[in-house]
Protein backbone atom coordinates (compact mmCIF):
# COMPACT_ATOMS: atom_id res chain seq x y z
CA UNK A 1 0.00 0.00 0.00
CA UNK A 2 1.14 3.41 -0.58
CA UNK A 3 1.36 5.52 2.36
CA UNK A 4 2.15 9.09 0.44
CA UNK A 5 -0.59 11.57 -1.64
CA UNK A 6 1.10 13.25 -4.53
CA UNK A 7 -0.51 15.28 -6.71
CA UNK A 8 0.38 18.36 -8.95
CA UNK A 9 0.11 22.08 -7.35
CA UNK A 10 2.40 24.94 -9.25
CA UNK A 11 3.38 22.18 -12.03
CA UNK A 12 5.29 20.39 -9.46
CA UNK A 13 4.45 16.83 -7.30
CA UNK A 14 3.72 17.38 -4.53
CA UNK A 15 4.21 14.84 -1.53
CA UNK A 16 1.90 14.25 1.30
CA UNK A 17 2.99 12.14 3.95
CA UNK A 18 0.84 12.64 6.86
CA UNK A 19 3.70 11.06 9.29
CA UNK A 20 5.62 13.97 8.85
CA UNK A 21 3.01 16.60 8.99
CA UNK A 22 1.32 16.32 12.15
CA UNK A 23 -0.85 19.66 11.44
CA UNK A 24 -2.29 17.35 8.54
CA UNK A 25 -4.75 14.82 8.91
CA UNK A 26 -6.06 12.63 6.17
CA UNK A 27 -9.36 13.79 6.10
CA UNK A 28 -8.26 17.56 5.82
CA UNK A 29 -9.96 18.96 3.18
CA UNK A 30 -8.11 20.45 0.18
CA UNK A 31 -9.68 24.06 1.71
CA UNK A 32 -7.98 23.81 4.68
CA UNK A 33 -4.96 22.42 3.54
CA UNK A 34 -4.69 25.58 0.75
CA UNK A 35 -4.84 27.71 3.47
CA UNK A 36 -2.04 25.72 5.71
CA UNK A 37 0.19 26.38 3.11
CA UNK A 38 2.28 29.78 3.19
CA UNK A 39 1.56 30.47 -0.58
CA UNK A 40 -2.20 29.74 -1.60
CA UNK A 41 -4.42 31.82 0.66
CA UNK A 42 -6.53 32.91 -1.80
CA UNK A 43 -8.70 30.22 -1.55
CA UNK A 44 -11.61 31.49 1.06
CA UNK A 45 -13.90 29.34 3.15
CA UNK A 46 -17.44 31.16 3.70
CA UNK A 47 -19.76 28.40 4.89
CA UNK A 48 -17.92 25.31 4.96
CA UNK A 49 -20.61 23.46 3.83
CA UNK A 50 -20.98 23.42 -0.41
CA UNK A 51 -23.55 26.66 -0.45
CA UNK A 52 -21.14 29.56 -1.36
CA UNK A 53 -18.37 28.18 -3.30
CA UNK A 54 -15.71 30.59 -1.85
CA UNK A 55 -13.34 27.46 -1.76
CA UNK A 56 -14.08 26.85 -5.04
CA UNK A 57 -10.93 25.50 -6.92
CA UNK A 58 -10.24 23.06 -9.83
CA UNK A 59 -9.28 19.78 -10.49
CA UNK A 60 -7.25 18.67 -13.70
CA UNK A 61 -7.25 15.03 -14.72
CA UNK A 62 -6.61 12.84 -17.83
CA UNK A 63 -9.95 11.89 -19.50
CA UNK A 64 -10.05 8.23 -21.75
CA UNK A 65 -8.51 9.90 -24.54
CA UNK A 66 -5.39 10.84 -22.61
CA UNK A 67 -6.48 14.85 -22.40
CA UNK A 68 -6.78 16.90 -19.33
CA UNK A 69 -10.35 18.00 -18.36
CA UNK A 70 -11.14 20.65 -15.91
CA UNK A 71 -14.02 20.48 -13.36
CA UNK A 72 -15.01 22.97 -10.02
CA UNK A 73 -14.92 21.60 -6.85
CA UNK A 74 -16.17 23.04 -3.64
CA UNK A 75 -12.73 22.62 -1.71
CA UNK A 76 -14.14 22.51 2.33
CA UNK A 77 -15.87 19.45 1.01
CA UNK A 78 -13.16 17.04 -0.41
CA UNK A 79 -10.79 15.30 1.75
CA UNK A 80 -6.83 15.76 0.20
CA UNK A 81 -6.50 11.87 -0.55
CA UNK A 82 -9.07 12.94 -2.95
CA UNK A 83 -6.88 14.96 -5.56
CA UNK A 84 -3.93 12.22 -5.43
CA UNK A 85 -3.05 11.71 -8.99
CA UNK A 86 -4.39 15.11 -10.18
CA UNK A 87 -3.75 18.32 -10.47
CA UNK A 88 -4.85 20.89 -8.19
CA UNK A 89 -5.48 24.53 -9.95
CA UNK A 90 -6.17 27.63 -7.63
CA UNK A 91 -6.57 31.50 -8.44
CA UNK A 92 -2.93 31.92 -7.38
CA UNK A 93 -2.08 30.27 -10.50
CA UNK A 94 -4.03 31.82 -12.89
CA UNK A 95 -1.72 34.72 -14.04
CA UNK A 96 1.64 34.05 -15.86
CA UNK A 97 4.64 35.96 -16.29
CA UNK A 98 5.31 36.72 -20.12
CA UNK A 99 8.51 38.71 -20.47
CA UNK A 100 8.98 39.49 -16.79
CA UNK A 101 5.75 40.82 -16.04
CA UNK A 102 2.47 39.70 -14.83
CA UNK A 103 -0.25 38.59 -17.63
CA UNK A 104 -4.04 38.10 -16.15
CA UNK A 105 -5.76 35.26 -17.06
CA UNK A 106 -8.09 35.80 -19.59
CA UNK A 107 -11.16 35.67 -17.08
CA UNK A 108 -9.55 37.76 -14.84
CA UNK A 109 -8.77 40.18 -17.25
CA UNK A 110 -12.75 40.91 -18.62
CA UNK A 111 -13.25 40.57 -14.38
CA UNK A 112 -11.48 43.57 -14.19
CA UNK A 113 -13.10 45.27 -17.53
CA UNK A 114 -16.07 44.79 -16.74
CA UNK A 115 -15.86 45.65 -13.27
CA UNK A 116 -17.01 42.41 -12.21
CA UNK A 117 -14.27 42.01 -9.30
CA UNK A 118 -16.61 42.81 -5.72
CA UNK A 119 -15.31 41.92 -2.84
CA UNK A 120 -12.01 39.81 -2.12
CA UNK A 121 -14.25 37.14 0.00
CA UNK A 122 -16.27 35.40 -2.78
CA UNK A 123 -14.58 37.06 -6.09
CA UNK A 124 -11.65 34.31 -5.86
CA UNK A 125 -13.97 31.23 -6.06
CA UNK A 126 -16.31 33.18 -8.66
CA UNK A 127 -13.26 33.68 -10.81
CA UNK A 128 -11.90 30.22 -10.49
CA UNK A 129 -15.72 29.18 -11.64
CA UNK A 130 -15.28 31.18 -14.46
CA UNK A 131 -12.18 29.03 -15.26
CA UNK A 132 -14.10 25.91 -14.98
CA UNK A 133 -16.50 27.58 -17.38
CA UNK A 134 -13.22 29.16 -19.90
CA UNK A 135 -12.02 25.59 -20.47
CA UNK A 136 -15.02 23.84 -20.77
CA UNK A 137 -17.27 26.20 -23.36
CA UNK A 138 -16.89 27.90 -26.05
CA UNK A 139 -18.93 31.05 -25.97
CA UNK A 140 -21.37 29.65 -23.54
CA UNK A 141 -24.84 30.67 -23.75
CA UNK A 142 -26.64 32.24 -20.80
CA UNK A 143 -28.42 28.98 -19.03
CA UNK A 144 -24.73 27.35 -18.71
CA UNK A 145 -22.89 30.55 -17.65
CA UNK A 146 -25.99 30.55 -14.68
CA UNK A 147 -25.23 27.31 -13.84
CA UNK A 148 -21.47 27.51 -13.80
CA UNK A 149 -21.86 30.85 -11.02
CA UNK A 150 -25.31 28.99 -9.44
CA UNK A 151 -22.32 27.57 -6.66
CA UNK A 152 -21.20 30.88 -5.76
CA UNK A 153 -22.98 33.56 -3.73
CA UNK A 154 -22.38 36.72 -3.67
CA UNK A 155 -24.26 38.92 -1.06
CA UNK A 156 -23.44 42.51 -2.04
CA UNK A 157 -24.53 43.75 -5.36
CA UNK A 158 -25.18 41.52 -8.12
CA UNK A 159 -24.17 38.99 -10.87
CA UNK A 160 -24.53 41.18 -14.10
CA UNK A 161 -20.87 42.41 -14.39
CA UNK A 162 -19.16 39.01 -13.97
CA UNK A 163 -21.86 36.95 -16.69
CA UNK A 164 -20.62 39.77 -18.74
CA UNK A 165 -16.78 38.90 -17.86
CA UNK A 166 -18.11 35.67 -18.61
CA UNK A 167 -19.42 36.41 -22.09
CA UNK A 168 -16.22 38.16 -22.53
CA UNK A 169 -13.77 36.00 -22.32
CA UNK A 170 -14.95 32.27 -23.24
CA UNK A 171 -14.45 32.87 -26.66
CA UNK A 172 -10.96 31.18 -26.88
CA UNK A 173 -11.59 27.38 -26.93
CA UNK A 174 -10.04 27.51 -23.52
CA UNK A 175 -6.83 28.24 -25.09
CA UNK A 176 -4.64 29.79 -22.75
CA UNK A 177 -0.96 28.59 -20.69
CA UNK A 178 -2.62 25.68 -19.38
CA UNK A 179 -2.95 24.61 -22.30
CA UNK A 180 0.69 25.04 -23.31
CA UNK A 181 1.60 23.18 -20.34
CA UNK A 182 -1.13 20.21 -20.26
CA UNK A 183 1.62 17.70 -21.90
CA UNK A 184 4.24 18.47 -19.03
CA UNK A 185 1.04 18.13 -16.58
CA UNK A 186 0.25 14.79 -18.36
CA UNK A 187 3.36 13.75 -17.94
CA UNK A 188 3.80 14.45 -14.38
CA UNK A 189 0.30 12.70 -13.46
CA UNK A 190 1.36 9.55 -15.63
CA UNK A 191 4.07 9.39 -12.89
CA UNK A 192 1.70 9.45 -10.39
CA UNK A 193 -1.04 7.00 -11.39
CA UNK A 194 1.40 4.40 -12.56
CA UNK A 195 1.61 2.96 -8.81
CA UNK A 196 -2.53 1.44 -8.81
CA UNK A 197 -1.38 0.14 -5.07
CA UNK A 198 -4.10 1.08 -2.69
CA UNK A 199 -3.27 4.09 -1.11
CA UNK A 200 -3.54 2.93 3.39
CA UNK A 201 -3.18 5.86 5.12
CA UNK A 202 -3.24 5.10 9.14
CA UNK A 203 -2.27 7.43 11.21
CA UNK A 204 -2.69 7.34 15.46
CA UNK A 205 -6.60 8.09 14.90
CA UNK A 206 -7.14 7.50 11.61
CA UNK A 207 -7.59 5.22 8.74
CA UNK A 208 -8.14 6.35 5.37
CA UNK A 209 -8.22 3.62 2.63
CA UNK A 210 -8.11 4.59 -1.40
CA UNK A 211 -8.24 1.75 -3.61
CA UNK A 212 -7.88 1.82 -7.46
CA UNK A 213 -9.13 -0.97 -8.87
CA UNK A 214 -12.73 -2.52 -7.93
CA UNK A 215 -11.07 -5.96 -6.58
CA UNK A 216 -9.24 -3.98 -3.91
CA UNK A 217 -12.60 -1.57 -3.25
CA UNK A 218 -14.27 -5.39 -2.21
CA UNK A 219 -11.17 -6.53 -0.41
CA UNK A 220 -10.64 -3.37 1.54
CA UNK A 221 -14.46 -3.30 2.65
CA UNK A 222 -14.20 -6.91 3.39
CA UNK A 223 -11.23 -6.07 5.57
CA UNK A 224 -12.90 -2.49 7.27
CA UNK A 225 -16.69 -3.57 7.53
CA UNK A 226 -16.92 -0.25 10.00
CA UNK A 227 -15.31 2.26 7.91
CA UNK A 228 -17.29 5.13 5.79
CA UNK A 229 -18.14 4.42 2.66
CA UNK A 230 -17.44 7.61 0.22
CA UNK A 231 -17.43 8.39 -3.08
CA UNK A 232 -17.73 12.57 -3.35
CA UNK A 233 -17.80 12.99 0.36
CA UNK A 234 -20.63 15.70 -0.01
CA UNK A 235 -22.25 14.80 2.05
CA UNK A 236 -20.22 12.76 5.05
CA UNK A 237 -17.65 15.64 5.36
CA UNK A 238 -20.34 17.98 6.70
CA UNK A 239 -19.87 15.54 9.87
CA UNK A 240 -16.54 16.86 10.07
CA UNK A 241 -16.61 20.11 9.06
CA UNK A 242 -20.15 20.90 10.60
CA UNK A 243 -20.31 18.73 13.62
CA UNK A 244 -16.72 18.46 14.36
CA UNK A 245 -16.84 14.23 14.16
CA UNK A 246 -13.47 12.55 14.44
CA UNK A 247 -14.14 10.06 11.24
CA UNK A 248 -11.93 7.23 12.09
CA UNK A 249 -12.20 4.64 9.24
CA UNK A 250 -13.04 5.99 5.75
CA UNK A 251 -13.12 4.00 2.92
CA UNK A 252 -12.75 6.04 -0.06
CA UNK A 253 -14.03 4.64 -4.07
CA UNK A 254 -13.24 7.76 -5.65
CA UNK A 255 -10.85 6.31 -7.44
CA UNK A 256 -12.02 3.57 -8.97
CA UNK A 257 -12.86 3.87 -12.15
CA UNK A 258 -14.93 1.06 -12.81
CA UNK A 259 -17.38 2.01 -11.23
CA UNK A 260 -18.01 5.16 -13.04
CA UNK A 261 -19.19 3.76 -16.39
CA UNK A 262 -22.50 3.41 -17.93
CA UNK A 263 -23.99 1.05 -20.49
CA UNK A 264 -27.02 0.36 -22.15
CA UNK A 265 -28.22 -3.40 -21.51
CA UNK A 266 -31.19 -5.20 -21.69
CA UNK A 267 -33.28 -2.28 -22.24
CA UNK A 268 -32.10 -0.46 -19.22
CA UNK A 269 -29.46 2.34 -18.32
CA UNK A 270 -26.76 1.10 -16.35
CA UNK A 271 -24.60 3.44 -14.11
CA UNK A 272 -21.83 2.60 -12.27
CA UNK A 273 -22.32 3.75 -8.88
CA UNK A 274 -19.24 6.26 -8.75
CA UNK A 275 -20.73 8.12 -11.84
CA UNK A 276 -21.05 11.91 -11.08
CA UNK A 277 -24.01 13.72 -10.52
CA UNK A 278 -22.95 15.88 -13.20
CA UNK A 279 -22.04 12.86 -15.69
CA UNK A 280 -25.87 11.77 -15.43
CA UNK A 281 -27.31 15.21 -15.99
CA UNK A 282 -25.82 15.49 -19.51
CA UNK A 283 -26.58 11.83 -20.14
CA UNK A 284 -30.51 12.08 -19.18
CA UNK A 285 -31.16 15.54 -21.08
CA UNK A 286 -32.70 13.36 -24.17
CA UNK A 287 -33.14 10.06 -22.32
CA UNK A 288 -34.51 10.74 -18.92
CA UNK A 289 -36.00 14.50 -18.87
CA UNK A 290 -37.63 14.37 -15.63
CA UNK A 291 -34.36 12.93 -14.17
CA UNK A 292 -32.41 16.01 -16.11
CA UNK A 293 -34.90 18.69 -14.83
CA UNK A 294 -34.15 17.30 -11.20
CA UNK A 295 -30.75 17.29 -11.67
CA UNK A 296 -30.96 20.90 -13.46
CA UNK A 297 -31.62 21.97 -9.83
CA UNK A 298 -29.65 19.77 -7.88
CA UNK A 299 -27.02 21.66 -5.93
CA UNK A 300 -24.31 23.51 -7.96
CA UNK A 301 -22.21 22.68 -10.40
CA UNK A 302 -18.91 22.08 -7.82
CA UNK A 303 -21.15 19.54 -5.82
CA UNK A 304 -22.33 17.79 -9.06
CA UNK A 305 -19.37 17.16 -10.29
CA UNK A 306 -18.08 14.95 -7.20
CA UNK A 307 -21.35 13.80 -5.82
CA UNK A 308 -22.26 10.33 -7.34
CA UNK A 309 -25.11 8.53 -7.46
CA UNK A 310 -24.36 5.39 -5.18
CA UNK A 311 -23.48 7.86 -2.59
CA UNK A 312 -26.63 9.61 -2.60
CA UNK A 313 -28.78 6.53 -2.58
CA UNK A 314 -26.16 4.79 -0.28
CA UNK A 315 -27.17 8.05 2.25
CA UNK A 316 -30.80 7.47 2.18
CA UNK A 317 -31.67 10.92 3.05
CA UNK A 318 -35.34 11.19 3.35
CA UNK A 319 -35.23 14.71 1.55
CA UNK A 320 -32.02 13.27 -1.17
CA UNK A 321 -34.10 14.47 -4.52
CA UNK A 322 -33.08 11.29 -6.76
CA UNK A 323 -34.83 8.49 -4.86
CA UNK A 324 -38.10 9.36 -5.44
CA UNK A 325 -37.55 9.61 -9.19
CA UNK A 326 -35.30 6.37 -8.78
CA UNK A 327 -38.77 4.94 -6.87
CA UNK A 328 -40.76 6.00 -10.14
CA UNK A 329 -38.15 4.79 -12.61
CA UNK A 330 -38.96 1.31 -10.96
CA UNK A 331 -34.50 1.32 -10.47
CA UNK A 332 -32.84 -1.08 -8.47
CA UNK A 333 -29.34 -1.30 -7.18
CA UNK A 334 -26.77 -3.91 -7.62
CA UNK A 335 -24.45 -4.85 -4.60
CA UNK A 336 -21.42 -6.82 -4.46
CA UNK A 337 -19.15 -8.24 -2.33
CA UNK A 338 -16.18 -10.37 -3.22
CA UNK A 339 -18.09 -13.44 -2.89
CA UNK A 340 -21.87 -12.77 -4.23
CA UNK A 341 -24.21 -10.02 -6.08
CA UNK A 342 -27.45 -9.47 -5.61
CA UNK A 343 -29.89 -6.69 -7.47
CA UNK A 344 -32.43 -5.48 -4.90
CA UNK A 345 -35.24 -3.07 -5.82
CA UNK A 346 -34.96 0.48 -4.19
CA UNK A 347 -37.25 0.17 -2.46
CA UNK A 348 -36.12 -2.59 -0.32
CA UNK A 349 -33.09 -0.82 -0.22
CA UNK A 350 -34.03 1.99 2.11
CA UNK A 351 -35.07 0.38 4.94
CA UNK A 352 -35.57 3.62 7.20
CA UNK A 353 -34.16 6.83 8.15
CA UNK A 354 -30.31 7.05 6.50
CA UNK A 355 -30.62 3.01 6.65
CA UNK A 356 -30.32 0.78 4.03
CA UNK A 357 -29.74 -3.12 3.29
CA UNK A 358 -26.19 -2.86 2.15
CA UNK A 359 -24.62 -6.01 3.96
CA UNK A 360 -20.90 -4.85 6.14
CA UNK A 361 -19.26 -6.52 3.22
CA UNK A 362 -21.18 -5.09 0.10
CA UNK A 363 -20.90 -2.23 -1.85
CA UNK A 364 -23.45 -0.06 -3.77
CA UNK A 365 -21.50 -0.99 -7.73
CA UNK A 366 -24.75 -0.11 -10.11
CA UNK A 367 -27.85 1.77 -10.43
CA UNK A 368 -29.79 0.28 -12.71
CA UNK A 369 -33.06 2.43 -14.60
CA UNK A 370 -35.55 0.77 -16.98
CA UNK A 371 -35.89 2.60 -20.36
CA UNK A 372 -39.19 4.14 -20.24
CA UNK A 373 -41.81 2.89 -22.12
CA UNK A 374 -43.48 5.56 -24.48
CA UNK A 375 -46.78 5.16 -23.27
CA UNK A 376 -45.95 6.58 -19.34
CA UNK A 377 -45.80 10.04 -18.16
CA UNK A 378 -43.24 10.43 -15.69
CA UNK A 379 -42.84 13.69 -13.85
CA UNK A 380 -40.86 15.36 -11.06
CA UNK A 381 -41.24 18.35 -8.54
CA UNK A 382 -39.43 20.24 -6.16
CA UNK A 383 -40.11 22.49 -3.75
CA UNK A 384 -38.17 24.19 -1.84
CA UNK A 385 -37.31 28.10 -0.41
CA UNK A 386 -35.07 28.52 -3.31
CA UNK A 387 -34.71 27.49 -6.82
CA UNK A 388 -31.02 26.98 -6.82
CA UNK A 389 -28.50 25.32 -4.50
CA UNK A 390 -31.42 24.56 -1.78
CA UNK A 391 -32.71 21.37 -0.19
CA UNK A 392 -35.92 20.32 -1.14
CA UNK A 393 -38.81 20.76 1.70
CA UNK A 394 -41.36 18.01 -0.21
CA UNK A 395 -40.04 16.37 -3.39
CA UNK A 396 -42.21 13.93 -5.59
CA UNK A 397 -41.83 12.14 -8.55
CA UNK A 398 -44.91 10.44 -10.45
CA UNK A 399 -45.17 7.83 -13.28
CA UNK A 400 -48.84 7.04 -14.97
CA UNK A 401 -49.56 5.28 -17.80
CA UNK A 402 -53.13 5.20 -19.11
CA UNK A 403 -55.35 3.02 -21.29
CA UNK A 404 -57.48 5.63 -23.42
CA UNK A 405 -58.67 7.64 -19.90
CA UNK A 406 -58.38 4.70 -17.19
CA UNK A 407 -55.05 5.03 -15.05
CA UNK A 408 -53.16 1.26 -15.60
CA UNK A 409 -50.06 1.94 -13.98
CA UNK A 410 -49.57 4.71 -11.07
CA UNK A 411 -46.49 5.44 -8.78
CA UNK A 412 -46.54 8.39 -6.50
CA UNK A 413 -42.91 9.00 -4.77
CA UNK A 414 -42.11 11.63 -2.35
CA UNK A 415 -39.28 12.82 -0.16
CA UNK A 416 -39.46 14.82 2.42
CA UNK A 417 -42.93 13.46 3.63
CA UNK A 418 -41.42 10.55 5.83
CA UNK A 419 -38.48 9.28 7.80
CA UNK A 420 -37.74 7.80 4.31
CA UNK A 421 -38.64 8.25 0.74
CA UNK A 422 -41.84 6.82 0.35
CA UNK A 423 -44.93 6.08 -1.98
CA UNK A 424 -47.91 6.95 -1.26
CA UNK A 425 -49.11 3.38 -1.48
CA UNK A 426 -53.11 4.45 -0.03
CA UNK A 427 -53.78 7.01 -2.92
CA UNK A 428 -51.95 5.03 -5.48
CA UNK A 429 -54.51 1.87 -4.87
CA UNK A 430 -57.05 4.31 -4.97
CA UNK A 431 -56.03 5.29 -8.33
CA UNK A 432 -55.63 2.22 -9.95
CA UNK A 433 -58.02 1.51 -12.46
CA UNK A 434 -59.84 4.58 -12.29
CA UNK A 435 -60.63 6.91 -14.82
CA UNK A 436 -58.15 9.73 -14.92
CA UNK A 437 -60.41 12.59 -13.63
CA UNK A 438 -60.10 15.73 -11.88
CA UNK A 439 -63.01 14.52 -9.62
CA UNK A 440 -61.05 11.29 -8.71
CA UNK A 441 -58.40 13.33 -8.60
CA UNK A 442 -59.54 15.57 -5.65
CA UNK A 443 -60.66 12.49 -4.10
CA UNK A 444 -56.70 10.93 -4.17
CA UNK A 445 -55.82 14.21 -2.34
CA UNK A 446 -58.36 13.55 0.40
CA UNK A 447 -57.02 9.78 0.57
CA UNK A 448 -53.25 11.92 0.51
CA UNK A 449 -54.04 14.21 3.17
CA UNK A 450 -53.79 11.22 5.80
CA UNK A 451 -51.14 8.83 3.74
CA UNK A 452 -48.05 10.86 5.55
CA UNK A 453 -47.18 12.51 8.82
CA UNK A 454 -44.48 15.25 8.07
CA UNK A 455 -42.31 17.22 10.64
CA UNK A 456 -42.17 20.42 11.18
CA UNK A 457 -38.59 21.43 10.62
CA UNK A 458 -36.59 24.97 9.54
CA UNK A 459 -37.47 24.62 6.33
CA UNK A 460 -41.76 24.17 6.75
CA UNK A 461 -44.23 23.65 8.94
CA UNK A 462 -45.86 19.47 8.63
CA UNK A 463 -48.90 21.12 7.48
CA UNK A 464 -47.67 22.91 4.45
CA UNK A 465 -45.88 20.11 3.73
CA UNK A 466 -49.35 17.89 3.57
CA UNK A 467 -50.67 20.81 1.37
CA UNK A 468 -47.98 21.05 -0.89
CA UNK A 469 -48.15 17.04 -1.37
CA UNK A 470 -51.88 17.40 -2.51
CA UNK A 471 -50.94 20.31 -4.47
CA UNK A 472 -48.38 18.28 -6.53
CA UNK A 473 -50.45 15.40 -7.65
CA UNK A 474 -53.00 18.17 -8.77
CA UNK A 475 -50.45 19.85 -10.89
CA UNK A 476 -49.24 16.29 -12.17
CA UNK A 477 -52.98 16.15 -13.05
CA UNK A 478 -53.22 19.42 -15.14
CA UNK A 479 -50.02 18.66 -17.22
CA UNK A 480 -51.13 14.95 -18.11
CA UNK A 481 -55.02 15.42 -18.39
CA UNK A 482 -56.59 14.07 -21.56
CA UNK A 483 -58.67 16.11 -22.49
FE1 LIG B 1 -18.68 27.74 1.17
FE2 LIG B 1 -16.93 25.84 0.56
S1 LIG B 1 -16.71 27.38 1.99
S2 LIG B 1 -18.81 26.26 -0.40
FE1 LIG C 1 -18.45 39.09 -1.96
FE2 LIG C 1 -20.47 40.14 -3.31
S1 LIG C 1 -18.51 39.59 -4.08
S2 LIG C 1 -20.43 39.60 -1.22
Amino acid sequence: MQNTIRFVLDNKIVDVNFAEFPELKPTTTVLNYLRWLPTHKGVKEGCGEGDCGACTVVIAEPDNDGKLIYTTIDSCLVFLPMIHGKQLITIENLATDRNREQVLHPVQQTMVETNGSQCGYCTPGIVMSLFGLYKNHNNPSREIIYDALTGNLCRCTGYQPIVEAAEKACSLRGKDHFSEYENAILTLLQEINSNHDSLGLITEKQKYFKPFTYQQALRLREENPNAIIINGSTDVALRQTKKKELLSEILDLSGVTEIKTFREEDNCFVFGAGSSLEQLRKFSENKLPALHEMLNVFGSLQIRNVATIGGNIGSASPIGDMLPLLFAHGASVKLNSSSAERIVAIEDFIQGYRKTALADNELITEVIIPVPDDESQLRAYKVSKRKDLDISTVCAAFRLKLDKETVTEIVLAYGGMAATTKHATNTENFLAGKEWSRQNVEAAMQILTNEFAPISDARSEAQFRTTASRNLLLKFYAETKTN
